[in-house]
Order: C-alpha cells, then sequence, then structure tokens
C-alpha cells in the first residue's frame, strides 16, 4: 500500500533538499508542492494581472492548464504545454508575488486536488507548507523542518536569489486558509547547523521510529508516470 511522509517548514529550511534525498533513499516519488503555487503565480504574472486582485485570479483560474507530469521520480510543473524553467519559478518577481496567491483558498483548492490525486502513482516524499495540516492529515510519518532565519536567509543569498524570506513566512503563517503551522504528530528536526546529509539522517531515523514499512527503493513506484491529464 503507498504511503505519504509529509515534510513542512518554513522558506529555505532545507525542505525541499531534504525530501528529495528521502525519496531517493526510499525510492518514493518527490512532490514540491511550492514549485506548483509558483508556477501559478508565474502565470497570472505572465498574464499581466495584479496578484493582490484575488477576484481576477479567481476568474481567470479556470483557463490555466496545470500538469505535474512525473519524471525521473519527481513531479514537474507545465504550463499549457510547457515545462517551467528553474529560473522561470524562482525568479525575484515570483519570489515576491507567490504568497499572495498561495493564501487565495480557489487556488489552495485546486492545487490540493492534484496533490492529493499523486497517491495514485505510489508512495511520496511530499513537501510544502500544508502537507501534514491540510493534504495528508492522516498519514503517520509527518516531518517538520526548521531553521534559524538567520541561516535560512544565508542560504537563500548563497543561491542567488532576492527573497524576503521574513515577510513571506509572515504571510504563509497568518493567512486564513492552510496556514504553515507544525502538523499535529510531526518530529521536528532543526538543521540550521547540521549538513544535509545529517539531516536527510534524522529524517530517516525518525520515520524508523515511526514505523515506516521497509519497502526497498524502487519497487513501491514508475518513475516516469503522468499525474491526471491537464484540467
Ligand atoms: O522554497 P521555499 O521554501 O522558499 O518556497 P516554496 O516551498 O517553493 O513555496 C513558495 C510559496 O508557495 C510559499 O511561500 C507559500 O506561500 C506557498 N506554498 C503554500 O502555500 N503551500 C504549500 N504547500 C507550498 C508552498
Ligand atoms: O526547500 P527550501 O526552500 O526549504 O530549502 P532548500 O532549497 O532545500 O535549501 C536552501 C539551500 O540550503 C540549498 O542550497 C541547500 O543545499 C542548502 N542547505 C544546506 O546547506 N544545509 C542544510 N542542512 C539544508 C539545506
Amino acid at each position: 500500500m503507498s504511503v505519504v511522509i509529509t515534510i513542512d517548514g518554513p522558506a529555505a529550511s532545507g525542505k525541499s533538499s531534504i525530501a528529495r534525498l528521502v525519496a531517493k533513499r526510499l525510492g518514493y516519488i518527490f512532490v514540491g508542492t511550492g514549485n506548483m503555487y509558483r508556477a501559478f503565480t508565474w502565470a497570472v504574472l505572465h498574464r499581466g494581472m495584479d496578484p493582490d486582485d484575488a477576484a481576477a485570479v479567481i476568474a481567470d483560474l479556470p483557463s490555466i492548464v496545470f500538469e505535474c507530469p512525473i519524471l525521473d521520480g519527481q513531479t514537474h510543473v507545465r504550463l499549457d504545454g510547457h515545462d517551467l524553467a528553474a529560473d522561470q519559478l524562482n525568479s525575484d518577481a515570483v519570489n515576491a508575488a507567490v504568497s499572495l496567491i498561495a493564501r487565495i483558498p480557489e487556488v489552495r483548492a485546486r492545487l490540493v486536488a492534484d496533490q492529493r490525486a499523486l497517491i495514485r502513482l505510489g508512495s511520496l516524499v511530499m513537501e510544502g507548507r500544508d502537507i501534514g495540516s491540510v493534504v495528508f492529515p492522516d498519514s503517520p510519518y509527518k516531518i517538520y523542518i526548521d531553521a534559524s532565519e538567520e541561516v535560512r536567509a544565508t542560504r537563500r543569498r548563497a543561491q542567488g536569489q532576492t527573497d524576503n524570506l521574513a515577510e513571506r513566512d509572515r504571510m504563509d503563517k497568518a493567512r486564513q486558509s492552510s496556514p504553515l503551522v507544525i502538523p499535529d504528530g510531526a518530529t521536528i528536526i532543526d538543521n540550521s547547523a547540521i549538513t544535509l546529509e545529517e539531516a536527510v539522517n534524522q529524517v530517516l531515523d525518525a520515520l524508523r521510529s515511526k514505523k515506516l514499512p521497509d519497502l526497498s527503493a524502487g519497487t513501491a513506484n514508475d518513475p516516469n508516470t503522468t499525474a491526471a491529464p491537464p484540467h
């Protein structure tokens, strides 16, 4: 039976790097949900719309053709049939607007449905802000990744990006719809002062103590499967 490991945490805490490596070790599909919100934000900006105008964004939602196919064991994001590149998803403009788009309940409802549908394809390591609290609240395998604000800002700067992490965290925690919280039952791992490898090992130890079934790498999933058809 497929399982979901949920990994949540604030911006630049190390979630996606850790989740990707945990998925690889276990042979699960890696799902980065932040890129889904980033793709919708890119679409809104590309259409010249104001990301703060929720009514206009909601009106345009049905015309956004979004898919998250799985290639090489991880989800990618595709808009109107085109893959979005990392520099588009992580542009300064998207960093500045994504929390405005992510607070719109209609955007969240659509993406949460897509995220839940991925379980049909196999066992998942899914990272984001609301995965353990809203998307898969019944998962017994919940992790919350944290790091100090200073460490997170330093790591993001080292990636060459302009990103107001404090403001994004403030908005993500304060919004009405699925705010960033530490999910009930989550193991908190602070990786401010440890390496990526040490953080991955701590996550795997926590999952073992939560009695994660011992599925050997690669048996659970076909690494090249296309998710639900576009809509
Ligand atoms: O990589 P980083 O932590 O900076 O951000 P991300 O995971 O790519 O997420 C970008 C933004 O998407 C977040 O600041 C949230 O506003 C939103 N998001 C969300 O609301 N819910 C999720 N499950 C994932 C991301
Ligand atoms: O996904 P999220 O925004 O939470 O963070 P990330 O993109 O995985 O990590 C931000 C940066 O911190 C990346 O360049 C990671 O390689 C680095 N990192 C690190 O140096 N040490 C760690 N223990 C975790 C992440």
